[in-house]
């Protein structure tokens, strides 16, 4: 334990001189390659103080803004621990699993026929008890299909399928639900279509306009729910997350056209801790474009992968710090931004341990606070975005 502190007290030193001592220094980590030495050079001189230690749903609140997280059933019961730490920080709760289809071990739909609705009601319950806002992920997903739905479902049935299934699940929770994630990750350019739809049983059943049919149905279901599209990949200047931008912008200014009832965009922002061309220019760009249709956004699933990062806790724990803070710092200063939410809140369950190990075996540290339930490097990030975010 001691050795392990002061091995990262002295890369911390190592890098602080780096610091001091200009960009050509070179900072001693072992298997850091070029991108990361500038990254930690640069982000190195940041303190990411703060000055209490109010809550992140305080901190979101007192800007008008909602700080959450996705949270698995299985975790929260598991760990009455964490479920404290939970209903401390977070203003929203969003079942990770619990509202698909079918996801992890949870089946919201057992079978063609029925619901399952047991796991979802008790998180509801939760965050009704302990007076926080519930969220829907999300009701249209190729991804979360269950197994009997490809020998069930065709294109004779797929709409009363489709019609049936928001109805139902949207009505069970009508009145308590902040927003609903309505249609999730529909675009997929690698399919070359003209309009940039994915291909999903969805579309190939019912065609393109399912988009729509999908969220008229969910403004009948229930009045209240702010509906949201919700993407991934819109984040960096890559030409393939910009072609994603202008390809969300042309679904999104196509439904409000239609006067399809869409309320919000959602923007997952599972960011990469290791890439260096997040574009703070073209990002408010696109904000702006977005909130110019009339639409809120929110950022939905954030977390940053330190998949490719150094082993060093102080270095890795400092870019991730870095990227929560860059990225948020422009996300917030849009004000159509509403809402904040963390994929997971602590790292000791993220869905990242098993989508993006590291090659070294080590724990991953994508999220705030840590395995141990302690707030990290990037809870601060987090704390000082909202802090510094101009009042809604
Ligand atoms: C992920 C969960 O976190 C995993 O545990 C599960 O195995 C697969 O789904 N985009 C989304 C989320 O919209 O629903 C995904 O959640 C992560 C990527």
């Amino acid at each position: 334990m001691y050795k392990n502190w002061l091995l990262t007290r002295r890369n911390a030193l190592r890098l602080g001189l780096a610091t001091l001592a200009g960009v050509g220094a070179t900072i001693d980590v072992q298997s850091v390659d070029t991108n990361y030495q500038v990254q930690s050079f640069v982000k190195s001189k940041r303190t990411f103080n703060i000055n209490s230690k109010k809550s992140l749903k305080e901190r979101a609140a007192n800007k008008g803004l909602i700080y959450g997280a996705a949270i698995r059933y299985d975790d929260l019961i598991s760990h009455p621990e964490f479920a404290k730490v939970v209903a401390q920080q977070c203003g929203i709760l969003v079942p990770e699993w619990e509202l698909k289809w079918s996801c992890g071990n949870k089946l919201l739909r057992p079978n063609p026929h029925s619901f399952d609705f047991k796991p979802a009601d008790w998180m509801a319950k939760f965050a009704k008890k302990n007076s926080m806002l519930f969220r829907g992920h999300t009701l249209v997903w190729h991804e979360s299909l269950p197994d009997w739905f490809k020998n069930q479902v065709n294109s004779q049935n797929a709409e009363s399928f489709l019609i049936d299934h928001i109805k139902t699940v949207m009505k069970h929770y009508a009145g308590k639900v902040h927003s609903w994630d309505v249609v999730n990750e529909a675009i997929g350019l690698w399919d070359k279509r003209s309009d940039g739809l994915r291909k999903t049983p969805w579309l190939e059943f019912l065609g393109g306009d399912y988009i729509d049919l999908a969220f008229r149905v969910a403004a009948e279901a229930d009045s209240q729910a702010l509906l949201v599209y919700n993407e991934f990949g819109l984040d960096y200047s890559t030409a393939e997350d910009e072609a994603k931008r202008n390809a969300v912008l042309k679904l999104l200014q196509h439904l409000k056209s239609k006067g399809t009832p869409i309320n919000a965009l959602g923007i997952q922002a599972h960011l990469s801790g290791d890439k260096n061309d997040f574009n703070p220019q073209k990002f408010r760009e696109f904000l702006s474009n977005v909130a110019s249709l009339g639409l809120k956004i929110m950022i939905t699933e954030m977390d940053v992968t330190d998949k490719k990062l150094p082993k060093d806790l102080v270095v890795r724990d400092r870019i991730v710090a870095a990227a929560y803070e860059d990225y948020l710092s422009v996300a917030l200063d849009e004000p159509a931004v509403i809402a904040v939410i963390t994929w997971g809140l602590s790292d000791r369950y993220t869905w990242l341990s098993e989508f993006q190990p590291r090659s070294d075996r080590a724990a991953v540290r994508p999220l705030p606070i840590d395995a141990a339930f302690n707030p990290k490097l990037a809870w601060n990030a987090i704390a000082r975005s909202f802090d510094n975010a101009p009042r809604r």
